[in-house]
């Protein structure tokens, strides 16, 4: 698997190429097509895809219908992709796409141990702020345990700061989605990673309309590695 990392591809050129994408597939609904095939005009997917290596073994956790995974596929490469969320509608939007690319999707709550042993790329978009709570360190445990030594983690989510912000993302989710918004900030989800065995090699926080995201890139240690401290590595070209 190559590490190069390419420069970073525009939001239009990427909506332009799911537009292709999913003209292959089923009909979508308005709000399909917002958040699918408009999903790169306002997502960070871009600033996600150029940290997934050429030739990835990706597993895409909460998928959606799949936008991440179809647009790796062309522009990554992917030796492989998975991708799982427990809503079988977007599972079957995913399905339903004719393209050649070596991706399967699976309508499940925790993608299996197998599963995840086997990607060298783990991603988490938009995942953290759709999990109570309660609910998140059974999630992150289960995906940072199985996790292949050395394997990439990529998380993208919303930060809690500035408060303004962090509210219009409350409003903005429930009027696409009619999801309830909890909150993992950037530097609690950094201290996670790195209390649970990775070393971040990159970390960004930006305003993207009226949203406050961040990007969160980890590397899973092994066992005998010295762990801490902040060794980030230089950002791709074009970040
Ligand atoms: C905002 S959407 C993001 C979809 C996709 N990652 C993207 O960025 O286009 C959040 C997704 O997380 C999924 N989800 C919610 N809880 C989940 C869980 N516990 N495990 C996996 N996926 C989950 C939802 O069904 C939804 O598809």
């Amino acid at each position: 698997m190559s590490t190069a990392t390419p420069a970073r591809p525009s939001r239009e050129a990427l909506t332009k190429l799911c537009k292709q994408i999913y003209a292959t597939g089923r009909e979508l609904t308005l709000q399909q097509t917002l958040t699918t095939v408009y999903r790169p005009s306002y997502g960070a997917t871009d600033r996600v895809l150029e940290w997934i290596p050429a030739g990835a073994r990706l597993l895409d956790v909460g998928c959606g219908t799949g936008t991440l995974l179809f647009l790796a596929s062309v522009l990554r490469n992917l030796e492989r992709g998975w991708g799982v969320d427990p809503k079988q509608a977007s599972i079957d939007v995913a399905r339903d796409v004719e393209i050649d690319a070596p991706v399967s999707f699976e309508a499940i709550e925790r993608a299996p141990a197998q599963m995840i042993a086997g990607a060298d790329t783990i991603t988490l978009l938009d995942l953290l702020h759709h999990v109570p709570a309660s609910e998140k360190p059974a999630l992150l445990d289960h995906y940072l345990r199985n996790a292949a030594i050395g394997s990439r983690l990529i998380v993208k989510d919303v930060d809690t700061t500035p408060r303004w912000r962090a509210f219009a993302n409350r409003v903005t989710d429930f009027l696409l989605t009619r999801s309830t918004v909890h909150y993992m900030a950037m530097g609690d989800a950094r201290r996670y990673l790195e209390a649970n065995g990775f070393e971040i090699i990159h970390a960004d926080r930006w305003y993207n309309y009226v949203w406050c995201e961040y990007l969160l890139v980890g590397r899973k240690r092994a066992m005998d590695e010295a762990g801490g401290g902040d060794r980030s590595c230089d950002p791709p070209a074009g970040s």
